[in-house]
C-alpha cells in the first residue's frame, strides 16, 4: 500500500487461445512483467483467463479444469510473491457434481478465497455447476474485497451484497460479450458507491460450428463517483492501471442527507402484488 492509504491496481486483458493454458498462462506474464514497473496491490485477470470460453461440451470443461490448488492456483501465487500484489483470476474448479467458473483470490502461498459463478450465462448453464454460496468480500492487507465474475454484474443484488458486506473494491473478471458491460458498471460503482475492476478479455471464438463469440475487452477501473479511471481498448491485449484510495468507497453519502445505505428501504423491495384497482 502506497502512502496516503492509495492502492495501485492493474487489470491484464488478454486474448487467450483455447485450450492452451501454459501458453496463456506464460503470455499474461508477459503483458505484466513487459511494463517498466510489475508491482501492484492488486492485480485482476479475465474469467477463465487460461483456458478460453467456448467451450463444446462438459467433456472439455472437465479436461481443463483444475483442482483449486492446481496450475492456475500456482501461477497466481507466483505472480503474487514477484508483485507484491493480492491476484484475482478466473479457473474452471473441479468440485463435487461438476466444474464451476469459478475465480481465486490469492496472495503469497495463500488462497485467500475461491468463488464459484452464480449467475451463469447462456450456455454456461449446461457446461458448468452454478456456485451456491454467498459471494464472497475477502480481508486483504488493503482492505474487504469483493469479488464476481462477468453476468453476475447484471444482477444488481450481487454487487449490492458485496457493498452491504462491506467491500470498498470490488474484482470483476469478465469475458464480456453484450456491449453494456463498460456502461453499465459505472452505474453499478455508482449506486453502491466501490471501486469495481473488471477485467474483460478480447478476441473471438468461433468453435463446433457454434456461433462466433466476439470478445468486446474495455476492461475498466471505475470509482464509486462513477469516474473511469482507466478504460483498455477494443481489441488488444494489453494493461491497464490506476491508483485509488479504498477508504473513499466508505462513505455512502451522495448528499448532506442522502445516505445511500441508511435511506435504503429493504422491507418495502419485494415482488408481492401491490396494485390495488378498483
Ligand atoms: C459472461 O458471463 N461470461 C458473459
Amino acid at each position: 500500500m502506497q502512502n496516503s492509504g492509495s492502492i495501485r491496481v492493474t487489470v491484464v486483458q488478454n486474448n487467450p487461445g483455447f485450450g492452451q493454458p501454459e501458453a496463456n498462462r506464460t503470455s499474461v506474464e508477459g503483458l505484466i512483467f513487459a511494463g517498466k514497473d510489475p508491482t501492484a496491490d492488486l492485480i485482476v485477470l479475465p474469467e477463465l483467463f487460461a483456458t478460453g470460453y467456448q467451450f463444446l461440451s462438459k467433456e472439455e470443461v472437465t479436461e481443463l479444469a483444475e483442482p483449486e490448488d492446481g496450475p492456475t492456483f500456482q501461477f497466481l501465487s507466483r505472480l503474487s510473491r514477484e508483485t507484491g500484489a493480492v491476484v484475482v483470476g478466473g479457473v474452471p474448479i473441479r468440485r463435487r457434481g461438476g466444474v464451476s467458473n469459478g475465480a481465486l483470490v490469492v496472495s503469497g502461498d495463500s488462497l485467500l478465497v475461491s468463488y464459484d459463478k452464480v449467475h451463469l450465462f447462456d450456455r454456461e448453464r449446461d457446461l458448468f455447476i452454478e456456485g451456491r454460496s454467498p459471494l464472497p468480500v475477502v480481508e486483504t492487507p488493503f482492505g474487504p474485497l469483493g469479488v464476481m465474475i462477468c453476468f453476475d454484474w447484471l444482477f444488481p443484488e450481487a454487487l449490492r451484497s458485496l457493498a452491504l458486506s462491506g467491500a470498498t473494491v470490488v474484482a470483476h473478471p469478465a469475458n464480456w460479450v453484450l456491449p453494456f458491460g463498460p456502461q453499465g458498471m459505472i452505474l453499478r460503482s455508482v449506486e453502491n458507491r466501490v471501486f469495481t475492476v473488471t477485467a474483460n478479455r478480447v478476441g473471438e471464438e468461433a468453435r463446433g460450428g457454434l456461433p462466433p463469440l466476439r470478445y468486446i475487452g474495455e476492461s475498466q477501473i471505475v470509482s464509486p463517483k462513477g469516474e473511469v479511471l482507466a478504460r483498455a481498448g477494443q481489441s488488444e491485449s494489453e494493461i491497464i492501471t490506476a491508483v485509488l484510495r479504498p477508504a473513499d468507497a466508505l462513505s455512502k453519502k451522495v448528499a448532506d442527507k442522502s445516505d445511500f445505505f441508511e435511506q435504503r428501504r429493504p422491507e418495502l423491495y419485494h415482488s408481492g402484488l401491490t396494485y390495488r384497482g378498483g
